[in-house]
């Protein structure tokens, strides 16, 4: 027996990210790193005082109302919280905690890639050399499109917006956002400020979304709101798949409406939409917009300040309720 206090990390953390988590808590692993149901969940929760979940592990209304009276925090390896019931942990006094900052450069890289892969049809080309049907080529082959110089759109201007923007600077593309609030003159680096949501869409060649999933913002993407982007607009999508209604991203894809799409998410995870995957002008990532080694780490070190700092009595950096 020790003092320390029980962690359950239901996911297979970075290597150093568990070495210093086992040096300070008694660490319960799940050992073959599958997704837990949520009875698995429940009954693996009983006997801890802290959680360190990943967007995998669900912590719904009922999920939250089966954790024991130990169980005081729930330190998130991720930024995104829309697998937490904040309101539900409120109610029952758990902290919960993010990890922003921290993946900000990688899910930007990853939306570089998404566009790039959609303009330039990178899939489609992949598949081609790989299988070895490129057996042709003449000027007008794989025709796609340029990005430099075009209008591209951010929709959410918090940390990996603005630094997903910077990237797209990088290309000489213009830089147009929505964002709840206008930001200030030194953050917004020139970037022209939309106040609407419609306004933004109407000139964006490549629309980006980077806006947290939340009941307000699901569906935020669908048949009315892509009829809006230019035509032959390309989509990017590393946020969360709730934001797109993707019958209607299919339809507009399948129309030419759209030129193409960038997803690293979707609807339903893991697994993707088979709809989706029929279509050349998608490129396709299996959300790994932070998964380089440098930032799992960031981010695995980060939920530990979060979680030293709550055991200490201290309040946790990125404490969300
Ligand atoms: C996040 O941190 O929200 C990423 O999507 C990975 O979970």
């Amino acid at each position: 027996m020790t003092d320390k206090p029980v962690l359950l990390i239901p996911r297979k953390l970075a290597p150093a990210v568990l070495v210093r988590a086992q040096a300070t808590y008694d660490v319960i692993l799940n050992e073959d790193d599958h997704v837990m149901t949520r009875d698995e969940l429940v009954a693996a929760c009983q006997n801890v005082d802290a959680v360190l979940p990943c967007h995998s592990e669900h912590f719904n209304a009922e999920v939250v109302a089966a954790l024991p009276a130990r169980l005081k925090i729930i330190a998130n390896h991720s930024v995104g919280v829309d697998h937490v019931d904040l309101g539900a942990a409120k109610a029952r006094g758990i902290v919960v905690t993010n990890t922003p900052d921290v993946l900000s450069d990688a899910t930007a890289e990853i939306a570089m890639l998404c566009m790039l892969g959609a303009a330039r049809r990178g899939s489609e080309g992949d598949r081609m050399v790989r299988e070895g049907r490129w057996n042709f080529w003449s000027p007008a082959f794989m025709v796609g499109r340029q990005v430099t110089g075009r209008r591209f759109g951010v929709l959410g201007m918090g940390r990996v917006g603005q630094i997903t923007a910077d990237r797209a600077r990088g290309f000489g593309m213009e830089i147009h956002y929505h964002n709840r609030s206008r930001l200030s003159p030194d953050k917004e680096k020139g970037a022209i400020f939309h106040d609407t949501v419609e306004s933004l869409l109407a000139v964006s060649d490549v629309l980006s979304l980077h806006c947290p999933s939340t009941p307000e913002t699901t569906g935020l993407i669908n048949a009315r709101t892509l009829d809006l982007l230019p035509e032959r607009a390309i989509l990017v999508n590393t946020a969360r798949g709730a934001l797109v209604d993707e019958d209607a991203l299919v339809a507009a894809l399948k129309s030419g409406r759209l030129f193409a799409a960038g997803l690293d998410v979707f609807r339903d995870e893991p697994g993707g939409n088979p709809a989706l995957a029929d279509l050349d002008n998608v490129f396709m990532l299996p959300h790994i917009g932070s998964a380089t080694f440098e930032t799992r780490d960031a981010m695995g070190f980060r939920a530990l300040d979060n979680l030293d700092a709550f055991f200490a009595g201290d309040a946790p950096v990125d404490r969300l309720v």
